[in-house]
């Protein structure tokens, strides 16, 4: 074994495309991750929303290790039993009708939804969609062009043509900037990486009837607030429990708890020529990797444990739980506190210190055990997993209240 610590090794041989916290973390359980040294903490990141089922969850990992010694990978020229039944259990659970494609990560299944609108587009000549700023759709070229935040996209360009950026929950301007060459429009029903913006009933309202007017797709990109996180298995059902249904859906992150996986799926709507969800035929997408055996029989056990063990329900409880406790707890460092269910943005004011305010925050809490996630310039988010305990709800609670109280709230505006 190398004599290097973790540290030293990131250091000298992985690229430095992150930001990264200089935490060498070696294990988990349920809610809590250990570190390097055997320091527990907290941990309400959950890998950016991914963790479902927290860490080692028993069951999953039997079933994974079950499915390794059987049949981990054969490509997608053959058919494997677990992937087919995950499109039907994910066609099931959205209470959609349509088909489902899988891939390997979030910025992958919207690479679908482009192709998708594309292939839609095609026989009219139509292929610009509109997406909203502050966006995230994933870093490669089609989602940093996708992704409504310059910063993404700085020293890459050329980008890929074809998309255009409009002020969320701004339903004047997005039907102003519907022309001949609008396709689709694509949105985080819950802005992730944005700071948790929620799109109002309204907005998502407007949006279907634009659609529908304009013969346009509206696609969902639920990578970060899917399956589960809302307290739902459909963000967009959070917002608006019925009468606004999607097009296309993209998926990844909790889908398999931290297993990598990701999916489309497309409604089967008629087009010119075939259902939406047909309209991808036959060598027109793929990836090698997607929905093998390994992944799919990841994502069949993390989505019957959510329901076997109540977990939208638990999600939604608990996630009222800590918005309420958060809005009484009234801290001069907390300028408002937004969300639902487990996926809950805290704004801060200025806090004393080097930095943003979003890091500043992030690293005291770490210092004392709780892992959460920023989000720009001061916005920290709760994700943690969806089976997260009232107790351990209630100890983040204290923690957040503890660092987030008097030494820290010098520089309030
Ligand atoms: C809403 C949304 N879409 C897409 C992505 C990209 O997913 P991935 O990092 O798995 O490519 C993310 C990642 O944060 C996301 O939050």
């Amino acid at each position: 074994m190398s004599a290097s610590t973790t540290s030293e090794l990131y250091r000298d041989y992985v690229m430095p495309t992150y930001g990264r916290f200089d935490l060498a973390l070696s294990r988990g359980e349920g809610t809590r991750v250990w570190d390097e040294a055997g320091k527990a903490y907290l941990d309400f990141g959950a890998g950016i929303a991914v963790c479902s089922l927290g860490h080692a969850h028993p069951k999953m990992a039997k079933l994974l290790a079950n499915q390794a010694a059987t049949l981990i990978h054969t490509s997608n020229l053959y058919l494997t039993r677990p992937q087919g039944e995950l499109a039907k259990l994910i066609v099931d659970l959205v209470r959609l009708s349509g088909k489902v494609f899988f891939c390997n990560s979030g910025a992958e299944a919207n690479e679908g939804l482009y192709k998708l609108a594309r292939k839609f587009g095609a026989p009219t000549g139509r292929y610009e969609i509109i997406t909203f700023m502050n966006s995230f759709h994933g870093r490669t070229l089609g989602g940093i062009s996708a992704t409504g935040q310059e910063k993404v996209k700085m020293d890459f360009a050329p980008l890929v043509e074809g998309f255009v950026h409009m002020p969320f929950n701004d339903l004047a301007a997005t039907e102003a900037a519907i022309n001949s060459r609008t396709v689709a429009i694509l949105l985080e029903p819950v802005q992730g990486e944005g700071g948790i913006n929620p799109a109002t009933p309204e907005f998502l309202k407007g949006l279907r009837e634009l659609c529908d007017k304009h013969d346009l797709l509206l696609m969902f990109d639920e990578v970060q607030c899917g399956f589960g996180r809302t307290g739902d298995w459909c963000a967009w059902r959070s917002i608006v429990p019925s009468g606004v249904e999607p097009d296309a859906v993209s998926w990844a992150k909790g889908i398999a708890s931290g297993v990598p996986l990701g999916a489309f799926w497309a409604g089967s709507r008629p087009t010119a020529s075939v259902p939406l969800c047909d309209l991808l035929g036959s060598g027109t997408h793929g990836t090698t990797y997607g929905g093998n055996p390994l992944v799919a029989a990841a994502g069949l056990a993390v989505l019957s444990i959510i329901q076997e063990e109540g977990l939208l329900e638990n999600a939604r409880n608990l996630g009222d739980h800590l918005i309420r406790e958060l809005e009484a707890m009234n801290l001069p460092a907390i300028r408002l506190v937004r969300g639902m269910g487990l996926m809950i943005g805290i704004e801060l004011n200025d806090l004393a210190g080097e930095g943003l305010p979003s890091i500043i925050a992030t690293k005291a809490l770490m210092a004392v055990g709780l892992l959460v996630i920023p989000s720009g310039e001061r916005t920290i988010r709760l994700l943690p997993p969806l089976n997260i305990t009232k107790s351990e709800a209630n100890e983040a609670l204290a923690i957040l209240k503890k660092v987030l109280g008097a030494p820290l709230r010098e520089k309030i505006t």
